[in-house]
């Protein structure tokens, strides 16, 4: 069980600071493409964010404590901080690369959880694997070439 609720606490961060970095992307995006781009990270921190609370409640009903401080953030998160302002295309590009870590560390969850019978949390983490699919369908078909 504590392996379990290591690798949550894990996705957890991780996805917190996934959440983190598409409101910064939101309030920092410049470019010909602005209202799009910002509409776009504003979806993906929305959605994100409100998966947080769920998120920290579900660790809490597997008896683990929650971490809730940016130093435990940034020592358990598998995604990188970005400090520098980016351009449009590279924060696509980078969000598009995070997402696609970020399903890989839930997809280990999910295994954990079902290997300790934890079917509730199964089904919340399978909830946010599916919800990181549609934010990568979005960030790839909006940086796609038109023929
Ligand atoms: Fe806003």
């Amino acid at each position: 069980m504590k392996e379990l609720t290591d690798s949550a606490k894990i996705a957890f961060a991780s996805t917190f600071s996934f959440y983190l970095k598409s409101h910064n992307f939101h309030w920092n995006v410049e470019g010909r493409d602005f209202l799009q781009y910002h509409d776009l990270f504003g979806k993906i921190y929305e959605e994100v964010y409100g998966s947080i609370d769920m998120f920290a409640e579900q660790i809490r009903g597997m008896g683990a404590y929650v971490p809730g401080s940016l130093a435990r953030f940034t020592l358990l998160s598998e995604i990188d901080d970005e400090t520098a302002v980016l351009d449009q295309a590279t924060m696509v590009q980078e969000l598009l690369a995070d997402n696609e870590k970020l399903i890989g560390i839930l997809k280990l969850v999910f295994k954990k959880s079902e290997e300790n019978q934890e079917f509730g949390f199964s089904d919340f983490i399978a909830g946010r694997i599916d919800a990181h699919r549609k934010h990568g369908w979005q960030l790839r078909a909006s940086t796609k070439e038109q023929p």
